[in-house]
């Protein structure tokens, strides 16, 4: 199986863009929706909560794992990949690949939670790539209590959407990476405020071509994942609104499971 995490529901656009691209894959999916947010808490706290969530998914049998939160991506990958002996997927490569192969211009803008903005991580891998590319990021830090409270669409929303990526639009951005996996479900909101001309990445869908490619390229690995079609979605916390707003994200999620994690 395909194991996703996140610290919420956020990450279920990533299982949405991973079943577009690879429909008979099974997906076992966790959202850490107990102790969501992870972008406000330290890089310490997002290492041990990922480990835990990378746990419980290899313990139900995944067998590759996409870290489905570009928080956890951004402070947790190196730690999950000196611990656990399987292929690791990160959402923030796929997404950078994408920003420095993109043609038209060469200002990036970066959107993400404090702590993805403050690890630095998007804008070092860019200018490594790329140094001459310009790199400018903002940290967003409402925008995830305003998704999970599912105001999608609001005023309030738009208005505060408008304020964050108004340094950005000041810096005349080519392309705006969403950093972060609840955006995409404002990506509506966001493109208008960002302006029309302006390229928008969504590293979900860059990363599940990644993982496509990993398995046409890896067949011994592609053999080894259960190909039914079937997905189970794990939470750490459950209530009626997060599973009206989980069918909203991916409607055919089915009832979301109750599991308690523990440290490993
Ligand atoms: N969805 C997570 C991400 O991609 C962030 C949510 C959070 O702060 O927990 O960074």
């Amino acid at each position: 199986m395909i194991g996703v995490f996140d610290s919420g529901i956020g990450g279920l656009t990533v299982v949405r863009a991973l079943r577009q691209c690879l429909p008979e894959y099974d997906i076992l999916y966790f959202g850490d929706t107990a102790r969501t947010p992870y972008g406000t808490k330290s890089p310490q706290t997002v290492i041990q909560y990922a480990i835990e969530d990378a746990e419980m998914l290899l313990d139900r049998g995944a067998r590759i794992l996409v870290v489905g939160c570009n928080t956890a991506s951004s402070v947790a990958t190196d730690a999950l990949r000196q611990r656990f002996d399987v292929p690791i997927f990160e959402v923030i490569s796929p997404a950078v690949h994408k920003a420095v192969s993109h043609q038209k211009g060469r200002r990036v803008g970066v959107i993400g939670t404090r702590a993805t903005v403050n690890s630095g991580v998007y804008q070092d891998k860019i200018r490594a790539l790329r140094p001459d590319m310009e790199v400018y990021a903002a940290s967003c830090p409402l925008l995830v209590p305003l998704v999970e409270e599912g105001w999608l669409k609001k005023g309030e929303t738009r208005r505060i959407v408008k304020k964050y990526l108004h340094p950005l639009k000041v810096k005349q951005v080519d392309m705006l990476i969403l950093g972060c996996t609840h955006y995409p479900l404002l990506k509506e909101i966001i493109q208008a405020k960002i302006g029309k001309r302006v390229k928008i990445i969504d590293s979900s869908e860059e990363l599940s071509s990644s993982v496509k490619d990993f398995l046409l390229d890896n067949t011994h690995i592609a053999s080894t994942l259960k190909k039914r079609g079937e997905h189970q979605f794990f939470v750490s916390d459950v209530t009626e609104h997060m599973q009206k707003l989980a069918r909203k994200i991916l409607k055919s999620v089915g009832k979301l499971e109750l599991i308690k994690v523990t440290a490993p």
